[in-house]
């Protein structure tokens, strides 16, 4: 046994809140590594529906859970979480790295002013301050949690700084009291704690938030989060060796989503899009914004899995495509008249790609149960296997928790 890292191979929102969750019975924590409250994982148990923005998926397993150094925290979102964690009735052991950047209403504001001035290049971010926070953690303005809880901080500089954007600040008093109340007696070293528990044989999921089109570096720029999404951010986020990462798998929708701006090559519109969205709830789970809809792209995938090195992969909502007539995949982009494969190639120009489908027999009214899944299903699974030369290790063919296929 080893690590398992769960990552986004599209722009975030593939499911990796109920993969994360199904793989948590054989592990002994779970631990977030990037972004913060921007992320929304959702677990459905029965009737019921946990969304998680900061707490790690693993929580309903009663897993040890982590918040590591590279996660932007903002402590009142926490506080709510915490909150209606202890309404449920669910008890976990969380600890948060004092290195954790904090997210104050500063940055919260700072991201709502920025998106003001981009006008019509908003990027339509979450408004929860993650880039401004990774910003302000660059320039060195912001406390971390540990000198919030130390005490050994000072606001001047901060308040300096943000006075270049807003005159009327709000005063952090209360803030300030509320979140050293919030992270009191849950901040630590993550990294010492994962390591120790790898030295005793006992291993970790790494739960990624967002997916890696939304990668700073390495997605469709500037169309991105603010943080890191790629399987390799893992260790370095974590203060972890390299080799911690383990087995990295790639979470993928059946087709694409997309929320916030930024160009989205196989993106439908219309009726088509409309039903997808339906039936599968596709509302954005942190600020309820309808996400928009496309074909599963095989470029991008492609190159989400060559810049990981992912081997398995999880292929999540399949059952939305029993209720659809069309069934198509994106398998190459036609670019100023000439046709390309190459994701990296066309990113620079990747607003203009035009998508060309491969058609599949629909799924159509196929029923799909846990013990075995019909010819027309495996088949397309097979071929996506042979394109993407990945397993296909996990099949969610409904949003419960039970309704999850293993293949062997
Ligand atoms: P999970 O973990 C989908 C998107 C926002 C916006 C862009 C930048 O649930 O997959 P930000 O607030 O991060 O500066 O916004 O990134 N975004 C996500 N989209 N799922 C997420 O997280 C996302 N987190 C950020 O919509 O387009
Ligand atoms: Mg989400």
């Amino acid at each position: 046994v080893q690590n398992l890292s769960i990552i986004g191979l599209q722009w975030g929102d593939e499911g990796k809140g109920k993969i994360v969750d199904y793989f948590a019975d054989e592990f002994d924590g779970v631990s977030r590594y990037n972004g913060g409250s921007n992320a929304g994982h959702t677990i459905v148990i029965g009737n019921r529906t946990y969304v998680f923005h900061l707490l790690p998926s693993g929580l309903l397993k009663g897993k040890r859970l982590f918040i590591g150094p590279g996660v932007v925290l903002d402590p009142i979102i926490l506080k709510e979480e915490l909150e209606l964690a202890k309404k449920e009735g669910i008890k976990f052991d969380l600890l948060v790295d004092g290195r954790c950047t904090l997210v104050t209403p500063l940055e919260r504001e700072m991201d709502a002013i920025l998106e003001t001035l981009r006008g019509d290049k908003a990027l339509g971010t979450t408004k929860r301050g993650i880039g401004p926070a990774y910003a302000m953690r660059a320039l060195r303005v912001i406390p971390r949690v540990m000198d919030l809880i130390s005490g050994n901080y000072n606001l001047t500089f901060a308040k300096k700084f943000y006075s270049l954007f807003k005159k009327d600040l709000p005063d952090l008093g209360d803030w300030i009291t509320e979140s050293e109340e919030v992270l009191h007696d849950r901040v630590g070293d993550v990294s010492k704690s994962i390591l120790e528990m790898n030295e005793s044989q006992k291993w970790v999921i790494f739960e990624g938030a967002q997916g890696v089109l939304l990668d700073l570096i390495y997605g469709t720029y500037p169309y991105v989060t603010g943080a890191h999404t790629l399987a390799n951010y893992i260790p370095a986020s974590l203060g972890l060796p390299a080799k911690s990462v383990g087995i990295v798998m790639g979470v993928v929708k059946a087709y694409t989503t997309r929320v916030g701006n930024g160009p989205f090559p196989t993106e439908l519109h219309g009726g088509l899009a409309e039903a997808i969205r339906t039936s599968g709830k596709e509302y954005g789970a942190t600020t309820r914004r309808p996400r928009r809809i496309g074909w599963l792209d095989l470029v991008a995938l492609k190159y989400s899995i060559k810049i990981n090195g992912v081997e398995e992969i999880a292929l999540t909502k399949l059952d939305i495509l029993t209720k659809i007539k069309e069934m198509k995949v994106c398998t190459s982009y036609l670019l100023n008249g000439e046709e390309m494969t190459d994701f990296s190639t066309a990113l620079p120009k990747i607003g203009e790609a035009s998508p060309v489908y491969s058609e599949f027999p629909s799924f159509w009214g196929v029923e799909l149960t846990s013990s075995k899944l019909p010819r027309v299903v495996d088949s397309f699974l097979e071929y996506l296997e042979n394109e993407l030369k990945v397993t296909i290790k996990l099949v969610s063919i409904g949003e419960d928790r039970e309704e999850t296929v293993e293949r062997t």
